[in-house]
């Protein structure tokens, strides 16, 4: 009798569970975001492999940084997509509007992106869980030419460019965290799904870390616009991120994310939350932020890759010496595309 009893309280524990749960769901969203949780499934099963923090991820993700915010990436495909400083992000645009198509997905194309970049970052071990506010009106216009940064343009240039969107150069350099999880396909088409560190599928510090290292040779052809030495085979480095881990303005800010991984997820959710919204009136927005994963806890630990030495960085911050790091004591000293 008594495990009669106990086995009917079982059953009811078990429906009240999963009750809670779907109340959870729907409770959690009063202002419109119910509809993005399915969107979110289906995104996480097709778009992004069943949840991998891999080529579609950083694609998504580089639709921020390629001025994604209004969404006219999307609306106005043909012309910016042929933009130098979009080189090969058509793939991801028109993957993304086939999407938009087979689901007949509602959102406006900024809030989209904006979605799909968030996700996809979502799958990244480490990663801090971004802000996702939705109601982007559908843009009217494409974006004008010349104004996403390029890997040749000077830091005076990088720093200006973004000074005009609001960021500090801190903001600057903790956007480029987004570097962490990132290949290139075309600053050395010879390569394409070269790195820009040894852990592209992991959030981590070692984006900073490596590309404080000094270079030594170029993983493929080399003589390439906006590439310069890297310190491991198979490893990109971009100009623009080499010079910015070196210029006084920006050195200190960089190696401060060497060995800080809390730092790094807060300044770079902070600094993401505000180019999500650039150019938008967030009065009209909504915080739908309780749809987007919770992102898997980080799985590196800082350190010099096999092979490298401490003696290895090129110190550039004048107030305080590059932190002493443990060397990688496994013998992988090459990076594979990915
Ligand atoms: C100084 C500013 C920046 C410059 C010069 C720059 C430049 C580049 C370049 C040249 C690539 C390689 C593209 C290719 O060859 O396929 C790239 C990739 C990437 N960038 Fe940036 N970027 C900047 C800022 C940002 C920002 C602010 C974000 C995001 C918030 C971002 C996210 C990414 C991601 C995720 C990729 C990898 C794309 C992939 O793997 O397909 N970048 N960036």
């Amino acid at each position: 009798m008594a495990f009669k009893i106990l086995a009917s309280l079982l059953a009811v524990y078990a429906t009240l569970q999963a009750t809670n749960a779907a109340l959870t769901r729907r409770v959690a969203c009063p202002d419109g975001c119910c509809p993005l949780f399915d969107i979110v499934d289906t995104l996480q099963s097709e778009f992004f492999d069943g949840g991998e923090c891999g080529e579609e991820t950083h694609e998504s993700l580089r639709q921020f940084g390629g001025g994604g915010a209004d969404g006219s990436i999307m609306a106005f495909a043909d012309i910016e997509t042929a933009f130098h400083a979009n080189g090969g992000i058509d793939d991801i645009v028109d993957a993304q509007k086939s999407f938009i198509a087979a689901h007949n997905i509602t959102l406006t194309p900024g809030d989209f992106i904006q979605l799909a970049g968030a996700v996809g970052f979502s799958n990244c071990a480490g990663a801090p869980r971004l802000q996702f506010l939705l109601g982007r009106p559908a843009p009217t216009q494409a974006s004008p030419d010349l104004l996403v940064p390029e890997p040749f343009d000077t830091v005076d240039s990088i720093l200006a460019r973004f000074g005009d969107a609001g960021f500090s150069s801190d903001e600057v350099v903790a956007l480029l965290a987004s570097h962490s999880v990132a290949a290139a396909d075309h600053v050395d088409p010879s390569i394409p799904g070269s790195p820009f560190d040894s852990t592209p599928s992991s959030f981590d510090s070692q984006v900073f870390i490596e590309v404080q290292l000094r270079g030594t040779a170029f993983p493929g052809t080399g003589g390439n616009q906006g590439e310069v030495e890297s310190p491991l085979a198979g490893e990109i480095r971009l100009q623009s991120d080499s010079e910015l881990a070196r210029d006084s303005r920006t050195a200190c800010e960089w190696q401060s994310f060497a060995n800080d991984h809390a730092k790094l997820q807060s300044a770079f959710a902070s600094a993401m939350a505000k180019l999500a919204v650039v150019g938008q009136d967030t009065s009209n927005m909504v915080d739908c932020s309780e749809v987007l994963p919770i992102p898997p806890a980080a799985n590196t630990v800082p350190h010099i890759p096999a092979g490298l030495s401490n003696g290895d960085i090129e110190q550039a911050c004048a107030t305080a010496a590059f932190p002493t790091l443990a060397v990688d004591p496994g013998s992988i000293t090459s990076v594979a595309p990915v």
